[in-house]
């Protein structure tokens, strides 16, 4: 959501931020743009719509011997996606431009007092007000530095911001509140941005910014004391100004893993990749030798020193609420702790009662979806412990729970979830598994020896699944409307299979849990409208092959995903499709369903023509509720 990169040092700095823009476009955006300095002025080219528009412009402009500038892309909040609502803002006297990810909460009423001391302004935005807040403060304050403070202090809501000057031409100064913002160090160059894969290209050392922390990087004139390359870049606290000491952290993934490796789109690279994110999730958690496993069971050091929780809540957003879902089932009948899921926008703002020895768990992919972090930090209010479960190192969500566990999944670029739900899943899986050994609770048995054989099985069957995905996708991609049943751990998987579906190939798509179809749903059954049928082998499946035939007898068309071996004694299986995965342990089956289920979407979107990588209206990380 809304794309920042910012960039001082030696190179040209307008092919570098249009470069890392294009990294960013995962994010989703409707237009872009860059401010620069060059001789001396500041120069501002927006566009609407693709970058493809903005470089188009950028040709016909002289921008060779600019060395410092801002990107920005935009995700419509204030104002509709016009190129006078693009970002740079330039303030009214073009003392400075500015880019803005989030949203200023007060800005209208500070739009009606820069209005009533005479600014006019260009654009329908709040961030075009702030860019004005901090000229205004400038008259007063004795630094850009402090202007910028002072404005800021002022604003209410969440942002990530960059900005330039005339005034110091070879600095960028940014800050966050609430929204992703970051700076890669490299030699005698400075990048200031919302995600890593924009600079890494050029660097991997990062430094993470934390809410209400001012960064000012790259040069100044007359600066007192050390060279420009040892003070590149500098922290402030918001508040006081006072100088913050940060570390440096070096990044583990390359260019390698955020590109997309010979895959047409990063959806089905990020697919492909669930083997060895399974692989990598357990290494280290699950003993390497099975002979250990009874005695050791699974590590999660992290969690060590935190108290069993006696209930726990799960708060998350889309696919990652789907996770929690599935996990919930396992951390009750393992882990011996009670559950309950929430969708973290309804959680923060219903005043939940929450019991003593209650935990919080927030699972996000990016650890900076607003209603995950709200959701969060309600939770630290109530004086509950919290726990993350994050993909994005230093993400908010991480930084801010009590305890972390990290999903290792590697970068996700395609703004469709995927791997990170895999990720998700088999850390959940850990943890009931982890709380159920510290409960006293044997569960495993066995199960850590399949756990470990899941990666190579998954990976022999993946090439055979695309196969089978794309041939039926073609069959059913003229369908209108789809429903997605499942029972048990297949719920929150056709839940999950819907979402995919609808976002990726606009094809109105519906998960419910099986039983549920008779209380209204199936009036809508008829032989145009498809049930996708996910129907493990597991204790639910005679169930659900009552619910498929009760699907069949009003003429729909029903699509089973199944397993082989029906050790369960059920009927036989009759639908115009069976998709047949290997079979395995029960608790295990979902690992298998769950890329059926994304490369059924994928190939339906790709069939079809859709952006499948960014999908239209959608941004990977919702920093805005
Ligand atoms: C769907 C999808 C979204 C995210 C949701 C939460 O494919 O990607 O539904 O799962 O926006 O994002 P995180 O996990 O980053 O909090």
């Amino acid at each position: 959501m809304c794309g920042i990169i910012g960039y001082s040092g030696h190179r040209p700095a307008v092919p570098l931020l249009i470069e890392g823009l294009h990294r960013l476009e995962y994010r989703g955006y409707d237009s872009s743009g860059v401010a620069f300095m060059q001789a001396g002025k500041l120069h501002v080219v927006r566009a609407a719509g693709r970058l493809s528009a903005l470089e188009a412009k950028l040709a016909a402009e002289p921008s060779m011997f600019s060395t410092c500038g801002i990107g920005h892309t935009r995700w419509a909040t204030h104002g509709a996606p016009e190129e006078r609502n693009a970002h740079p803002h330039l303030a009214r006297g073009g003392t400075l431009a500015l880019v803005h990810n989030g949203i200023i909460e007060n800005f209208q009423e500070l739009r009606d007092e820069l209005t009533a001391s005479g600014c006019t302004f260009r654009s329908d935005t709040d961030t075009e007000v702030l860019a004005c807040l901090i000229e205004e403060e400038r008259k007063r304050a004795s630094s850009l530095l402090e202007a910028f403070a002072r404005a800021l202090r002022r604003a209410r809501g969440a942002y990530a911001v960059a900005m330039i000057s005339p005034e110091e031409p070879e600095t960028v100064y940014a800050a966050r509140l609430s929204a992703p913002l970051l700076i890669g160090v490299g030699a005698g160059e400075c990048f200031v941005a919302s995600d890593i894969p924009a600079f890494l290209a050029y660097t991997r050392d990062v430094v993470f910014l934390e809410d209400g922390e001012i960064a000012r990087v790259g040069r100044r004139k007359g600066r007192e004391g050390g060279t420009d390359e040892a003070r590149a870049w500098e922290l402030f606290r918001l508040d006081s100004l006072a100088p913050i000491h940060r570390e440096v952290t070096r990044i583990e993934w390359d260019m390698q893993a955020a590109c997309k490796d010979g895959y047409k789109h990063f959806m089905l690279k990020e697919i492909m990749e669930q083997p060895r994110v399974i692989a990598e999730c357990i290494a280290g958690r699950v003993p390497a030798d099975p002979g250990r496993d009874e005695a050791e069971g699974v590590s999660l050091p992290e969690l060590d020193g935190l108290a069993v929780p006696r209930r726990l809540r799960i708060v998350a957003c889309g696919t990652s609420f789907n996770a929690g879902l599935w996990g919930a089932r396992l951390l009750e009948r393992f882990g011996g702790v009670p559950v309950a899921v929430e969708i973290a926008s309804e959680f923060r703002y219903r005043d939940p009662l929450l019991e003593e020895g209650e935990a919080v768990l927030a699972i996000s992919q990016s650890g900076e979806t607003a209603d995950t972090l709200a959701a969060l930090r309600l939770a630290r209010e109530k004086g509950c412990v919290t726990l993350g479960l994050c993909n994005v190192v230093g993400s908010s969500v991480a930084r801010e729970a009590d305890a972390v566990l990290y999903t290792q999944a590697g970068p996700e670029i395609s703004v469709a979830s995927t791997k990170a739900m895999c990720s998700q899943m088999a850390v959940l899986l850990l943890l009931a598994l982890y709380w159920g050994r510290r409960r006293g609770r044997k569960g495993e048995a066995g199960l850590l020896a399949h756990l470990r054989a899941l990666p190579a099985l998954l990976d022999g069957e993946l090439p055979s699944m695309r196969e089978t995905a794309a041939r039926i996708a073609r069959a059913c991609a003229g369908a209108r409307s789809f429903f997605y049943l499942g029972r048990g751990p297949a719920y929150p998987l056709a839940l999950e299979g819907a979402l995919k579906l609808k976002e990726l190939s606009y094809i109105h798509a519906e998960g419910y849990a099986a039983g549920e179809m008779k209380h209204g749903p199936i009036a809508l059954v008829d032989p145009e409208f498809p049930t996708f049928v996910v129907a493990l082998r597991d204790e639910f499946f005679p169930k659900i092959v009552s619910n498929i035939e009760q699907v069949q007898a009003r003429q729909g068309r029903v699509i089973v995903l199944t397993q082989a071996d029906g050790r369960n004694g059920c009927g036989k299986l009759h639908a115009e499709e069976i998709w047949t995965l290997p079979a395995c342990r029960p608790e295990l089956a979902s690992f298998l369903a769950l890329p059926a289920l994304q490369l059924f979407s994928y190939e339906v979107a790709d069939y079809l023509g859709k952006d499948v990588d960014q999908p239209r209206n959608l941004a990977k990380s919702v920093t805005v509720e």
